[in-house]
């Protein structure tokens, strides 16, 4: 049970590095939770113009997802579906609630894209063509991150079956749209902002 245990507390830790923040810092711009939605995370970082920022921001917090779950598959493949899915949601929930950041992180979006692409590629493009559809046709990122959040879990069931990878599929989509709340009194409002739109106020 060690080994499972050093798996899951290292996933949450690598999960607790806010790259927005990180990132902004190293870029000389405002921290990213000053501005926009306040949200330390690739998109609102876009809001600040830098789009380099930006893509560096979603980058290395994808990575916080791929990381956990491919260097366990490699290190220790014993250990199986179970202990991979659980690191998956630690590293998430380390993004969304990060110990070295008073436990203010993100909404969990590039960490969560990141971790379904490691445990399964096919179900990650999956559920990045959901993203991608709704975003290009509303261009509301939220909006296309609740929707795929929610899709990932059904595919997840449809195609391959229930199982502790669909569990931590369906925890990570209630906790990323509980992370949304604002986006979803913001898109019912009509106040929401569209993808890439540069923001310094609207909270
Ligand atoms: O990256 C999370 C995205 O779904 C929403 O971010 O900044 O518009 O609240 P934001």
């Amino acid at each position: 049970w060690m080994a499972p245990l050093a798996a899951i507390a290292a996933a949450y830790l690598l999960g607790s590095i806010s790259f927005a923040v990180i990132v902004s810092r190293a870029f000389g711009l405002a921290d990213p939770r000053s501005y926009g939605s306040g949200n330390p995370g690739a998109t609102n970082v876009l809001r600040s113009g830098r789009k380099a920022a930006a893509l560096l921001t979603l980058l290395l917090d994808a990575l916080k997802g791929v990381l956990p779950v491919l260097v366990l598959r490699g290190l220790a493949p014993e250990l199986g579906e179970p202990v991979a899915a659980a690191v998956a949601l630690a590293a998430f929930l380390g993004h969304l609630y990060p110990v070295f950041f008073g436990f203010q992180g993100g909404k969990g979006v590039a960490t969560a894209a990141g971790a379904i692409f490691a445990l399964n590629p096919v179900l990650g493009l999956a559920t990045l063509a959901s993203f991608a559809m709704v975003v290009g046709f509303t261009r509301f990122v939220s909006l296309g991150s609740m929707v795929a959040a929610l899709f990932a879990p059904f595919y997840q069931l449809l195609i391959w079956g229930p199982g502790p990878l669909f569990l931590a599929l369906l925890a990570m989509a209630f906790l990323l749209i509980w992370r949304h709340r604002s986006n979803i009194a913001k898109l019912r409002a009509g106040t929401e902002g569209r993808l890439g739109q540069k923001s310094v106020a609207s909270r």
